[in-house]
């Protein structure tokens, strides 16, 4: 078969990204500008400087995705990009250099889901059997998907308020964290080997859906009685010690893990006949939740499969694989794509 090349688009959120990924050897490029500094100051992603960032950087990370990958802009086969689900204005960035591209160059466009690239995210490095169960844990979203093929898949729990990683980053606020939490609440959890100090709630419900607002309310009013925190203000209002914060991340994370392997378990005992589990997403970089499902994975003769850290988090890598299959299936889109979201 001879080779293909996918160029792929990623502005969904708060990352501008593109690859460049062959048919035949992978992987041949990824670059990702991460806006993070630009959103630390306000605590969150602005959705205004979101588009404005993407739109002065997509052509320079494009142009290195090629660089990297030592090929012209004419060797590329089909463009795809994430039209689906994102911040409107950033979507817009990505969906229109895409159309641009693949107009001028008169190649297939192929518009990609962005919560699909995450779910096929694993497969850039392992080849994960299939039927399997995929949790998918981002900063927007939270769901366990049961995946039987390529592009087959289907949404068996999600959450049904905060994402995992939102919820992360909402802690790590309260408690004076920098933006985004979840990696400084894992720095902080690995310095006390990641003891459960505080036992916070877990609510054990025998469905596959997730809830979060629970967890983070209960931190809160845990703060509030330790008088640590004023509702009426919203803020803290004595400033907790390192190793207070430390406690804080440790159990979070301690509860987030009993919450993931309960869901899994409710999924897996619907599907006793998976094969694998995957979990992607940004908060899948976390190294304890990586450790305790694969625990609980080893328990059930379940391999747990992980992409790296930098296919965890959001890049254009996956997006490039999804493309590919799309493309191989037929699936194009044409030049009057919009986004959805
Ligand atoms: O997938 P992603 O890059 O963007 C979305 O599609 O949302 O995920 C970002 C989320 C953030 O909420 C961040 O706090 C969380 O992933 N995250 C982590 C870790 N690294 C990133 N959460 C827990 N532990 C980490 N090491
Ligand atoms: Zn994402």
């Amino acid at each position: 078969m001879s080779e293909r090349l996918i160029l792929a688009i990623e502005t969904s959120c708060d990352e501008t990204a593109a690859s460049v990924y062959s048919s035949t050897r992978g992987v041949c490029s990824s670059v990702v500008f991460s806006q993070i500094a630009l959103h630390k100051q306000f605590g969150g992603v602005v959705p205004e400087i979101a588009s404005r960032s993407h739109l002065q950087k997509i052509s320079i990370v494009a142009q290195q995705a090629l660089t990297d990958a030592q090929l012209s802009l004419e060797k590329i086969d089909a463009f795809g990009v994430v039209n689906r689900p994102g911040l409107p204005g950033s979507l817009l960035v990505g969906v229109c250099f895409a159309k641009a591209l693949a107009l001028c160059k008169n190649k297939p466009l192929i518009a990609v889901n962005h919560l699909e690239a995450h779910i096929f995210s694993s497969f850039l490095e392992h080849d994960v059997p299939f039927p399997h169960l995929c949790l998918l844990a981002s900063g927007g979203h939270t769901g366990l998907y049961l995946v039987h093929g390529f592009g087959d898949y289907q949404l068996m729990g999600r959450t049904l308020d905060d994402a995992a990683g939102e919820a992360f980053d909402k802690v790590a606020k309260v408690i004076q964290l920098p933006y985004p939490g979840g990696p400084e609440l894992e720095h902080l959890a690995a310095q006390v080997n990641y003891h459960d100090f505080l036992h916070y709630p877990r609510n054990k419900q025998k469905t596959v859906d997730f809830s979060f607002s629970g967890l983070k309310t209960a931190i809160l009013y845990d703060l509030v009685a330790r008088g640590f925190y004023n509702l009426k203000e919203r803020q803290l209002c004595a400033s907790l010690s390192i190793h207070e914060k430390q406690q804080v991340a440790s159990s979070l994370l301690n509860c987030v893990a009993d919450i993931f392997i309960d869901k899994i378990l409710c999924a897996y005992n619907a599907h006793p006949t998976i094969k694998a589990l995957t979990f992607v997403g940004g908060v899948a970089c976390n190294t304890f939740l990586r450790a305790q499902l694969t625990a609980w994975g080893q328990l059930h003769g379940l391999v747990l499969y992980t992409p790296a850290a930098r296919y965890c988090t959001d890049n254009a890598a996956m997006v490039a694989l999804v493309a590919y299959y799309q493309l191989q299936a037929g699936n194009c889109a044409g030049l009057q794509l919009d986004i959805e979201y």
